[in-house]
């Protein structure tokens, strides 16, 4: 790969500032054990790019080089048992998906309640840390305040769910809040998510990284969505379960972590619905939900393009997005059956992502509503369904 000399001059000043922080770090937590250590201050990295081509292990330059390159990759270093032969993108809980929608009285009254203010009430503080990235104090401090918001939203309802934080070898944590199901199959598991960290591609420790788009939108979608659904005294026969993934942009780390651990604790998840970037729509454009073709379930795919059809004002237009895309690849990787909602069926839709310029301001809250419309209809129809 060619660096122009302003590139890597860039790169050398990264790196050899983004070593004296780990040295830092490292000296505040000498009292930890070896394997609390963030993953970054480890020498090199495990990164997979395709499904086909193996593994390599890649040391912090080659990753920035990758990133900068906008290539997708997941970074299996603490995951592989995640990746091995055996399990083969088999269906590890093959409970089916309903084929009817069944909850039209439900899902039309909580629509009903659906508004934009919360978006702007927490995109706007979310985008103002410097950055989420998921190696550093920002990222950590920025995930403990979106969980108080998170507890802040079951404290204003009457609803009883469980709020916690799902710890990773690097400072930020997933936030996980649950619902307990009510139903003889409250063991079988709905999740949906979206990734709360945020990146600059050029300087990924300090750069500024407003991430509004990325995926600031994702997060406040299913948080509205799970406002509503609280409010409506929302009790499923199954789990449900809002995740809020870190380190997505570090390979995605986060749902990594999680999808191996509920495959190793057996756990029953139904399905996974993913929304990463809700917001950008360009006026003039067709605006459409976009649905990931490439390593998500087929039936999945099939009941939210009928959910749109029935519960949006859009239709869904499938497209790929490649290897490391988004944390939906993680639940595919896992064996279970995942889908991802997206702004647009255009990659390159938005272009200030991963920059400073990715704000509030280029994003149409109108459009973000859609997918709040489709996080709520997936939680009745697939949520609160009986097994079959
Ligand atoms: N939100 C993006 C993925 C994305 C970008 C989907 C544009 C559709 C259009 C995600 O946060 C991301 O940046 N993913 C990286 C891969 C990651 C593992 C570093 C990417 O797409 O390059
Ligand atoms: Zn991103």
């Amino acid at each position: 790969m060619k660096l122009s000399l302003f590139s890597a001059a860039i790169l050398a000043l990264t790196l050899s500032v983004a070593s004296g922080h780990q040295h830092a770090f490292a000296a505040n937590h000498r009292s930890s054990a070896e394997t609390d250590a963030s993953p970054m201050y480890q020498s090199s990295r495990l990164i997979k790019v395709s499904e086909a081509a193996a593994p390599r292990w890649m040391d912090l330059a080659d990753i920035l080089v990758l990133r900068r390159a906008g290539v997708r990759f997941m970074d299996i270093t603490d995951s592989q048992a995640l990746h091995g032969s055996t399990l083969g993108g088999a269906s590890l809980w093959s409970t089916k998906l309903p084929t009817e929608l069944a909850k039209q009285k439900e899902v039309g009254a909580a629509l009903e309640e659906l508004s934009t203010d919360l978006y702007t009430k927490v995109l706007v503080p979310f985008t103002k840390f410097h950055n989420r990235y998921y190696d550093s104090k920002n990222g950590k401090e920025s995930s403990e305040w979106l969980q108080k918001q998170i507890v802040a939203l079951v404290e204003d309802s009457e609803a009883k769910a469980n709020v916690t934080a799902f710890k990773h070898r690097f400072p930020q944590s997933s936030v996980v809040l649950r619902i307990e199901g009510q139903g003889e199959n409250k063991d079988e598991l709905v999740v949906l998510s979206a990734h709360q960290d945020s990146v600059n591609q050029f300087l990924p420790w300090f750069g500024r990284a407003s991430g509004a788009d990325d995926d600031g939108s994702g997060t406040v979608t299913i948080l509205e969505s799970l406002r509503v659904l609280l409010k409506q005294g929302f009790a499923p026969s199954r789990s449900v379960e809002f995740h809020w993934y870190a380190g997505e942009e570090g390979g995605l780390l986060g749902s990594q972590d999680i999808a191996l651990d509920y495959k190793q604790r057996a756990q029953k998840v139904v399905a996974n619905l993913h929304f990463d970037m809700t917001g950008f729509w360009k006026k003039g454009s067709q605006e459409v939900i976009g649905l990931v073709a490439d390593r998500t379930d087929a039936e999945t795919r099939a009941l939210v393009k009928k959910l749109a059809e029935s519960y949006t004002r859009l239709k869904t237009r499938e497209f790929s997005c490649g290897y490391g895309c988004s944390d939906h690849s993680s639940w595919n990787q896992a064996g279970y059956r995942s889908a991802m909602a997206f702004e647009s069926d255009e990659l390159e839709a938005n272009t200030h992502i991963h920059t400073p310029g990715d704000t509030v301001e280029t994003l149409d809250l109108n459009h973000m509503l859609e997918f709040s419309k489709l996080a709520v209809a997936f939680a009745y129809e697939v949520g609160d369904a009986k097994s079959n």
